[in-house]
């Protein structure tokens, strides 16, 4: 009896011969490892619900640069935790603001380091909403002005890439416009292009002490049910000049990712945010998964869905389990 079938087991008959077909691989140049750099002294505060995560105050910086460098992670995403908050967010674009302070200690002992600027304002207003807010209304175009002052300091105090998470109207083109009038025509934009309004932030906003003190961000972010929606906003930032398009959260929209790796040809960054993180440590933590080998393929799932960089608290996890691998 002659049976027609195809021997797809050919190919996976040894790690050499697997090896030989993978078709995606990680490698450090591809992380992309947030920061919390908290206002104050002697600062190095676990975040109960990210194990392996710190806020750190300026003293134990280079420390922890010192670490992210050996790990051999090439560019971080700095958020910062001000003493004082207040309705508008000074603290964001006041030229002595934590994160200009924190960008220009890093640019000075780490040139090589890229330094990416979260640009958003809830981790310095008081009500912890990412704009201007009016009442119980979060005001656009008023939002959009304090924005770009902030953009212009952080690119004032050395940043490399102006990351703005804010999700208001028009933030690339304001943005754009603020920096090439300031002399920063040079400085790329990496927008957060696609931010749906997720429960997978929780880790986030204890780490970065900015959870909104009424409501919640849903007349901001984008409404998880929807897919075109990801596209129109896409297409409006490529059209007002971003030079990276992120999708936020990460695992639960693969999908998008795919999407806009199909349809834009700008590099595409998912985030691989706090609650995904969270998620696997707490299960690892109870033997419930293996560690290494899971984050290792959600990574990898990331970049198989079109990813070419992964902004993921897990990089230097990551960067070591590669290592060893090796
Ligand atoms: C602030 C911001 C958030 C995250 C990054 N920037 C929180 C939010 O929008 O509520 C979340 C990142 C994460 O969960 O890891 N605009």
């Amino acid at each position: 009896m002659e049976i027609q079938f195809s021997r797809h087991r050919r190919l996976r008959s040894s790690a050499n011969m697997r090896s030989l077909v993978r078709e995606n691989h990680l490698r450090p140049e591809d992380f992309i490892y947030p920061l919390f750099i908290y206002e104050g002294e002697n600062i190095r505060n676990e975040v109960s619900s990210m194990p392996g995560v710190f806020q750190v105050s300026m003293d134990n910086l280079e420390a922890e640069m010192e670490e992210i460098v050996a790990h051999g992670i090439k560019s971080v995403l700095l958020f910062g935790i001000p003493k004082t908050k207040d309705a508008c967010g000074e603290q964001a674009f006041h030229d002595h603001g934590i994160i200009q302070v924190a960008t220009r200690f890093i640019k000075e002992k780490f040139p090589e380091m890229i330094v990416v600027a979260d640009t958003c304002l809830c981790e310095y207003t008081s009500h912890g909403h990412c704009g201007v807010v009016e009442g119980e209304k979060v005001l656009n175009d008023e939002s959009l002005e304090l924005l770009v002052k902030t953009a212009i300091a952080q690119a004032k105090a050395g940043a490399d890439i102006i990351a703005p998470s804010n999700m208001m109207d028009g933030f690339v083109a304001a943005i754009r416009a603020g920096l090439d009038e300031a002399g920063f025509k040079e400085i790329p934009i990496m927008s957060y292009a696609v931010k749906y309004a997720s429960a997978f932030y929780g880790p986030f906003r204890e780490a970065a002490e900015g959870a909104p003190q009424f409501g919640d961000r849903k007349t901001y972010q984008m409404d998880p049910a929807n897919r075109m929606e990801a596209f129109r906003e896409a297409e409006s930032d490529v059209a007002e000049g971003a030079d990276f398009l992120i999708v936020k959260p990460g695992l639960p929209y693969l999908d998008i990712v795919r999407d806009m790796k199909n349809t834009f040809n700008l590099p595409i960054v998912i985030y691989n945010v706090s609650g995904e993180y969270a998620m696997v440590k707490a299960a690892s933590a109870n033997g419930w998964i293996d560690e290494k080998s899971t984050v290792l393929e959600m990574l990898l799932g990331m970049k198989r869905a079109g990813a070419d960089l992964i902004i993921t608290y897990a990089a230097k996890d990551a960067c070591r389990w590669l290592k060893e691998e090796q």
